[in-house]
C-alpha cells in the first residue's frame, strides 16, 4: 500500500447534500473528491464515502491524521509524531 500524500491543513469547501467520496490518496486532480486516483496509482487506498445531510461549511481533512474523517478535527495543528 502506497502512503497517502498528505495535506498540512483541511481544504474548506461550502458543501451540497448528498454521498460525497473524499480523497483518501492525495492525488486526486479534484481534491478534495475521489477522481479515481487511488486506482490509477495502485495505492491500495480507498475514498471515504459519507452521506451530507445538509448544506454548509466543511473543513476536509487532508493530514490524514483525524480522528473524524473526512473531517478536520484540528489534529493538524499538532506535531506529527
Ligand atoms: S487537516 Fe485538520 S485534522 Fe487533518
Amino acid at each position: 500500500m502506497r502512503e497517502p500524500i498528505h495535506g498540512d491543513k483541511p481544504i474548506v469547501i461550502q458543501e451540497t447534500p448528498g454521498t460525497k467520496a473524499y480523497c483518501q490518496c492525495g492525488l486526486s486532480e479534484r481534491l478534495p473528491y475521489c477522481d479515481g486516483a487511488h486506482s490509477r496509482h495502485q495505492t491500495g487506498l480507498t475514498p471515504c464515502v459519507c452521506d451530507v445531510d445538509a448544506e454548509g461549511k466543511k473543513a476536509i481533512c487532508q493530514c490524514h491524521r483525524t480522528a473524524t474523517p473526512p473531517w478536520c478535527d484540528g489534529t493538524h495543528k499538532n506535531p506529527a509524531t
